[in-house]
Parts: C-alpha cells; sequence; structure tokens
C-alpha cells in the first residue's frame, strides 16, 4: 500500500493532537526521520507518495508517540539544547529547556566586572553533557568535568562532546556525586534528581515511562541531592567560585535555608520562561 504525503501528514495530526503542542510540525519531524525527506520537499511536493515499507516505519514512530506517549526528542534520538543538537538515548536524561536558565545566570554571574570568565567548570550529574557543552561553548577558555552514576549516559555525553567538536576540552567520570571530586573549580553547576520519590508514579507518562528514575528521584523530600551538594560542594570551589543549582518547582526556599546552614551566600535567584524561581546562584564568604 501506498499513501500520498499530504493525507498521511492530515491523519498524523489528528493523531497527535491529543499529546503534541505542535502536531502539524511534529509529524513532518517524523516523515523528516523515517524517510530522510527534508521539511522543505516535504512542503515543496505535497503529493509525493510514502511507499510500504517506509509506511511501516513511519506508523511505528507515529504509535509510539501518539499511543505511548514517548516524546518527540526520544524518537528522534535528538534533542537541541542552547542551539547545540545533542543526542540522547534510553540511558540519559531528555534535557528540559528550563535548564537552560542556569546557563543564562553563568553568563550573567561570571562576564560581569565582579567575576572573570570561569577557567574550570564541574557539572554534576551531567546526562548528556547538555548543561556542559552549553557553558564550554559560552566560555571558551574554559575546560569541563563532567560527574555522573551512570556509564551508559557517560557514553553518549562523550559521543555528543565528539560531535561538538569540545572533546579536548572535556573529562567525563563516573562517580557518587562529589565523592570521587578532588580538584578544585571556578564553577559547579547541576541539574540534580529533585523529585519527591513518592510523587514519581504520579509523573506525566512522558516523564515516569521514559525517564530513568534514577534521574530523578531527589529522596523522600525532594532535597536529598540539594543536601548533599551544599554539605560538600565547598571544598571543590576556589575561593569566591560560584555553584548554580536548578530547582524543582517550590524548593527554593528549603535549598537557601539549607545552602544557609552549610555556610552559603545567595547571589541570585533566576526565573525560568514561565517565571518559577529555576536556578539558584550561591557563593560561600
Ligand atoms: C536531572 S538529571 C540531569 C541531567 C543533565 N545534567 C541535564 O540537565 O539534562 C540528573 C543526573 O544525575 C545523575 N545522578 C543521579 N544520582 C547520581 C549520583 N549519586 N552520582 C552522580 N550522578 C548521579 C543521573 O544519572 C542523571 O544523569
Amino acid at each position: 500500500m501506498t499513501v500520498r504525503l499530504q493525507d498521511w501528514l492530515s491523519r498524523a495530526t489528528q493523531a497527535l493532537a491529543p499529546v503534541a503542542e505542535q502536531p502539524r510540525s511534529e509529524a513532518r519531524r517524523l516523515v523528516e526521520a523515517a524517510l530522510n525527506w527534508p521539511i522543505a520537499s516535504q512542503l515543496a511536493d505535497p503529493d509525493q507518495t510514502i511507499d510500504a515499507t517506509s509506511l511501516e516505519a513511519l506508523e511505528a514512530m507515529l504509535h509510539r508517540r501518539a499511543e505511548r506517549h514517548e516524546p518527540l526528542s526520544r524518537i528522534l534520538g535528538r534533542r537541541e539544547f542552547w542551539g547545540l543538537s545533542l543526542e540522547i538515548d534510553g540511558a540519559t536524561l531528555d534535557p528540559r529547556p528550563d535548564t537552560e536558565t542556569l546557563v543564562e545566570q553563568a553568563l550573567d554571574l561570571c562576564s560581569g566586572p565582579e567575576r572573570s570568565p570561569p577557567g574550570r567548570i564541574l557539572d554534576l550529574g551531567t546526562g548528556s553533557g547538555a548543561l556542559l557543552f552549553a557553558l564550554l561553548r559560552e566560555f571558551p577558555e574554559a575546560q569541563g568535568l563532567g560527574v555522573d552514576q551512570d556509564q551508559a549516559t557517560l557514553a553518549t555525553a562523550a559521543r555528543n562532546a565528539e560531535r561538538l567538536g569540545l572533546v579536548d576540552r572535556t573529562r567525563f567520570e563516573v562517580g557518587d556525586w562529589l565523592s570521587g571530586v578532588s580538584e578544585r573549580f571556578d564553577l559547579i553547576v547541576s541539574n540534580p534528581p529533585y523529585i519527591p520519590t513518592g510523587d514519581l508514579a504520579g509523573l506525566d507518562r512522558s516523564v515516569r515511562d521514559f525517564d530513568d528514575p534514577l534521574a530523578l528521584d531527589g529522596g523522600a523530600d525532594g532535597l536529598a541531592f540539594y543536601a548533599r551538594t551544599l554539605r560538600e560542594a565547598g571544598r571543590c570551589l576556589v575561593p569566591g567560585g560560584v555553584l548554580i543549582l536548578e530547582l524543582g518547582i517550590g524548593q527554593a526556599d528549603s535549598v537557601l535555608s539549607l545552602g544557609h546552614d552549610s555556610g552559603w551566600r545567595l547571589l541570585s535567584l533566576r526565573g525560568d520562561l514561565a517565571g518559577i524561581p529555576r536556578a539558584m546562584a550561591l557563593t560561600q564568604p
């Protein structure tokens, strides 16, 4: 069986409407990935026909997205972050746009008259390496270390470094948070697991079924990794160095209180595009 592109797009758009914000655009991106038809050529020739073999591949992708609620980025194996195209896979957290708030905050704090650009950057729980690569792009003299507990996610991060031409400036180490880190850094960033354990089962299925629980689970109150970081990160920062933490919704006060308990001083709190406090920058006097 064959089908005309525009007919398939119409049907797929309807099927995707309940799960996708931009169903037509997602349908086109599935065609682009499955058939290697660039969107420009789809627009130029909507009457071209999809053959039976291609249709089978395309239907399988549509099923994953529309019926299983798998995020488009996981089906495509790619995600844009800070203008960088990153590979992601089953082991890797799908980087979220909110995390770009940390990059903006680092730029604000480390590009002004008060502080020079960081020479050494540590990314705790680096996942795909998204945050680290964005910062290395913005601070071209910097070297970076990414730590994660998961060897498979670090293999993906290493391939991303290769593709982005950042291998010479990046190291990755398997480790349990800060326990194996003995160096000092000018800037430490982290998007830690911060969902309270009891909330995991109630997450949207596009998250719950596809992101690794180890990337999400922040312990009983969601604060376990903040507490660890704020207790231990001081010994890994140079004097005047900056720590930037991503925050879950409603966690700012609790994290700040943990910070004060461990002798940290708030530098700034930055909201994401929805105005939710998302990135907290701290230093030690
Ligand atoms: C929320 S994800 C952030 C990933 C990436 N930085 C991003 O923003 O897209 C948290 C990451 O922490 C890692 N992680 C969880 N527990 C860890 C531990 N004890 N030590 C090191 N990394 C850990 C997970 O494997 C996951 O990659």
